[in-house]
């Protein structure tokens, strides 16, 4: 399974923030954005990552997370000139994908709780059809929303409707069979103008191949596109980890837990982590 990272947009929420520096860069409490997403698709077992974003946003990604080798990752780097919509991810990613399964996260969804390595890495397992996620929420017209039978079996998929059908909404993380592509290629832009996930998501599910696991209660779905939920996620970040001593999402343990790389690797790393507390925090793990 490959694995997509779509960190583009104008990020015009958060503007003038975003102004100089890409929105999945800014800080959430003691990382960079795009460290949560990337953790994500790290616990789910993915080492080939692309990762789209804005062409003058890219080399700063490239700075920071580089080739990906010293986590044990392949990272590549492709441009998005303009947003036209999260299936582009699919269309501009073509030949990374090359067939095979690919899954997809935005570049601002922050996932934390426990059961997620299990359920991401079931996830990521899909040779046939899609897999995808519901989460309740209170405001479900802001989101692609799932409607069940009362056998918790999907039957219905809109896009921010100002009906909503239920309040389970389908959160930025998507695992996809080798169809994915091609099924891409024949969505239409929406209302909004933009060729939507939610109907290739619908592909799947007239296929009769989409198959929608719950986020419960204990898991934290995050979004960090606007001043108060970037702050709200900072301090959900912060009153976790000072509580338990643990950092979340730190591409560096992970890949040393999930052994992508080897103790010798891990070691080098830390070699080279400029920061006393962080270096400390990892050489703790060993
Ligand atoms: C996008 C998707 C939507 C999904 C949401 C999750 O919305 O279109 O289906 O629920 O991400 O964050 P957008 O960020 O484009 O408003």
């Amino acid at each position: 399974m490959k694995g997509i990272i779509l960190a583009g947009g104008n990020g015009s929420r958060l503007s003038p923030l975003t102004t100089c520096v890409s929105k999945q860069l800014l800080p959430v409490y003691d990382k960079p954005m795009i460290y949560y997403p990337l953790s994500t698709m790290m616990l789910a077992g993915i080492r080939e990552i692309l990762l789209i974003s804005n062409p003058e946003h890219l080399g700063a990604f490239q700075k920071l997370l580089g080739n990906g080798s010293s986590w044990g990752m392949q990272i590549e780097y492709l441009p998005q000139s303009t947003p036209r919509g999260l299936a582009d991810a699919f269309l501009i990613g073509e030949d990374f994908i090359q067939n095979q399964p690919c899954s997809l996260i935005l570049g601002d969804n922050i996932f934390y709780g426990s059961g997620l390595v299990e359920k991401v890495q079931d996830a990521a397992k899909v040779v046939n059809g899609a897999f995808i996620f519901a989460y309740p929420v209170k405001d479900p017209q802001r989101f692609g929303i799932v409607e069940f039978d009362d056998k918790f079996n999907a039957i219905s998929l809109e896009e921010k409707p100002q009906h909503p059908r239920s309040n389970y909404a389908i959160p930025g993380l998507y695992f996809y069979d080798s169809q994915v592509t091609q099924f891409a290629k024949q969505v239409k832009p929406s209302k909004r103008g933009e060729i939507e996930i939610t109907d290739i998501n619908r592909m799947y599910l007239e296929q009769g191949n989409l198959h929608v696991s719950v986020f419960g209660r204990g898991m934290a779905w995050l979004d960090a596109g606007t001043p108060e939920s970037l702050l709200q996620a900072a301090n959900f970040i912060q009153a976790v980890e000072d509580r338990q001593g643990f950092l979340i999402s730190h591409p560096d343990e992970i890949a040393y837990r999930m052994k992508f790389i080897d103790e010798e690797q891990f070691k080098f790393n830390i070699q080279k982590t400029v920061n006393p507390s962080l270096k400390s925090y990892l050489l703790s793990l060993l």
